[in-house]
């Protein structure tokens, strides 16, 4: 017997089971939900994004995993890396993210010396992040040398995200933002490390800047998501800097990137047209003068 075709449901799903359907692709992501979207082959969409107005475009566009990246002292705050971002300033960010956010799950970096000195001050950072800045989960950069705090994190209730491959925050360490395990034994340690974070209890990894066949193996060798960045298409899911995927920052883009828009061109057109009219006399008209302010 057909059905009525209720949303997105095929003609043969039962109503009831259809409107279940419907409903859950609209409910919230939550953590389990990422293991099983990997056990089912369903791929994962991540983006960045550091303030509610962009969150809320984001998360209507259906991005089913919002991380507010330490990325942000790059493309927002203009730092040349990402290590002088701090504790408040990521709790700044993650609470406007999350206030524009309904759908999508909501993670926080943990930025750079804010747990890696001792497992008591993560969880109180960590801690801050989703007390203070709403956050569902945290992400923290590095495998074996931090499986101790994601243990506690998680033992505590907080869950962690892992990073493996290229660590924005090790840029100095690394010699730059450069190409990780690219050598047999380094590919071998981060296989090692994306096993210990998952026995540490993390709930994902991502995978940034590392060979397409390394990240393969990584994914077949744990059964938690991988989110891959510059690492190929056979993670389990792919997370970009949205500001590079917009066409937004307009200093550098790195080589993996699409550019799904060239949102840097658009600024400045607008800016250019309004700084002409401003100049000409032609805005604003009079009619504009008087017109309404902002509602929401
Ligand atoms: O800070 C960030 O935006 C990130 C992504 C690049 C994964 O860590």
């Amino acid at each position: 017997m057909a059905h009525e075709n209720v949303g997105g449901a095929s003609l043969n799903t039962p109503p009831a089971i259809a409107l279940l359907e419907n409903a859950m692709q609209d409910s919230p992501i939550r953590i389990p939900d990422l293991r099983e979207r990997k056990r089912r082959g369903e791929k994962i969409a991540v983006l960045t994004a550091y303030d509610a107005t962009m969150a809320r475009l984001l998360d209507r566009a259906g991005v089913d995993v919002l991380l507010v990246g330490d990325s942000l002292g790059m493309v927002v705050l203009g730092y040349d890396t990402t290590l002088p971002v701090t504790l408040d300033e990521m709790i700044h960010h993650t609470r406007a993210v999350a206030r524009g956010t309904q759908r999508a799950l909501v993670v926080a970096d943990m930025p750079f010396l804010t747990y890696q000195i001792d497992p008591a001050e993560a969880v109180r950072n960590a801690g801050r992040l989703l007390k203070d800045g709403g956050a569902a989960a945290v992400k923290l950069e590095g495998g074996r040398p931090v499986v101790d705090v994601v243990k506690r994190l998680v033992d505590l209730g907080i869950p962690v995200m892992g990073h493996l491959g290229l660590l924005p925050q090790s840029v100095h360490q690394m010699g730059g933002f450069v190409r990780q395990a690219t050598r047999p034994d380094e590919a071998d340690a981060l296989l090692a490390d994306a096993a210990a974070l998952e026995e540490a209890g993390a709930f994902a990894i991502v995978l940034e800047a590392v060979p397409a066949d390394v990240a393969r193996a990584t994914t077949a060798h744990v059964a938690i998501p991988t989110i891959g960045i510059g690492a190929g298409p056979d993670c389990d899911g792919q997370v970009l800097v949205s500001y590079d995927m917009l066409g937004l920052f307009d200093r550098f883009v790195p080589p993996f990137v699409k550019q799904y828009a060239h949102l840097a061109e658009t600024v400045v057109t607008a800016g250019r047209e309004y700084v002409e009219d401003v100049r000409a006399g032609r805005y604003p008209k009079a009619a504009q003068e008087i017109a309404p302010t902002r509602t929401p």
